[in-house]
């Protein structure tokens, strides 16, 4: 299996991914990193906490890591998550404590510590990932690539032209396109796409295996994606995308990109400009972004085939 730690601000979408991370023989996730976005960072540890032991994998430590990002002031998104950042399904509280570490030092160690290159998986703003890259750079040495849910190429979500988990932090996010690791972005474009039939959802929801049953809860309160049409029980999958990229690279179709967040005030702040123009080298005005790294962008997605593997993995007996 494909080592694999996720970095999350669970959130309704961000416990799909885990559900489906736990479940999918292909992945051995290691540790779950903690940061605030949907909700503050102690409620996403609790749910975080929560949602793992309801998929059966209470053993996976948890992190508790930063509770602002690096620059902007806190905000949140309970008008998207509800008021406990899980859509108020009305989760148990956890059983455990999290990790007596905080989330880079977990990071750091679980890393370094992996026999094979740890793929990153970052569902929610990137302070956490930015502190440690900026912390212990050494880190990159055991990485094998980032695939980070955040940024778009065309339209925003928190703003007309930004992401949520850009824009919360984006000069974390800065830090990440400048890693000099491997990056796939999986971004609004393809996130929005991926929908699970209303038929689907509830059979999950009938399920009588709590994992299951709480994916089928959780894609019943998500909020409607513009690609639900006139199925209203469907649900998208949204971050749990990014983990089925990692799983099925091939059910995304990318190319590699200069990417830049826009990091003046204003209304581009947290917009991912993404250059897709003819190569630089081409032309006179590509002046200036020769050295730029490039990122993995998902353009395009099969949404059959994720959505299939998506559930395939999460009713896995
Ligand atoms: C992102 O923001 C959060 O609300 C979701 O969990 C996802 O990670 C989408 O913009
Ligand atoms: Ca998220």
């Amino acid at each position: 299996p494909i080592p694999v730690i996720i970095d999350c601000d669970t959130g309704v979408d961000d416990a799909l991914a885990l559900l489906f991370a736990v479940r999918h023989p292909g992945l051995d996730l290691r540790a779950v990193t903690c940061v605030a976005g949907n909700t503050d960072v102690d409620g996403v540890v609790r749910n975080t906490l929560t949602v793992l032991e309801q998929a059966g994998a209470p053993e996976i430590p948890v992190a508790r890591g930063a509770a602002l990002p690096l620059i902007e002031p806190a905000r949140s998104a309970r008008h998207v998550h509800g008021e406990d950042g899980m859509g108020d399904i009305g989760l148990p509280a956890p059983t455990r404590a999290p990790a007596d570490v905080d989330a880079v030092t977990l990071l750091r160690r679980e890393i370094l510590a992996s026999p094979r290159p740890v793929t990153l998986i970052p569902t929610a703003p990137l302070t956490n990932i930015a502190l440690l890259l900026r912390t212990h750079p050494e880190v990159t040495r055991n990485i094998e690539r980032i695939v980070f849910m955040g940024g778009a190429v065309a339209c925003g979500n928190a703003t007309p032209v930004a992401e949520f988990n850009v824009w919360h932090d984006p000069e974390a996010a800065a830090i990440l396109l400048t890693a000099g690791v491997p990056i796939t972005m999986y971004g609004l474009d393809v996130f929005q796409r991926v929908v699970v039939p209303g038929a689907d959802v509830r059979r999950l929801r009938a399920s009588a295996e709590p994992g299951a049953r709480l994916a089928g809860e959780l894609l019943s309160h998500r909020p409607a994606t513009p690609d639900v049409g006139a199925d209203s029980e469907a649900g998208g999958i949204g971050d749990a995308g990014a983990v089925c990229a990692v799983v099925d690279p091939a059910g995304i179709t990318t190319r590699l990109l200069p990417v830049e967040v826009s990091l003046t005030p204003g209304p581009t702040r947290g917009q991912t400009i993404v250059d897709r123009r003819p190569r630089p080298g081409e032309s006179e005005i590509h002046a200036g972004i020769r050295d730029q790294q490039l990122v993995d962008v998902a353009l395009d997605v099969d949404v059959d085939r994720f959505v299939k593997l998506y559930l395939t993995a999460v009713e896995r007996a």
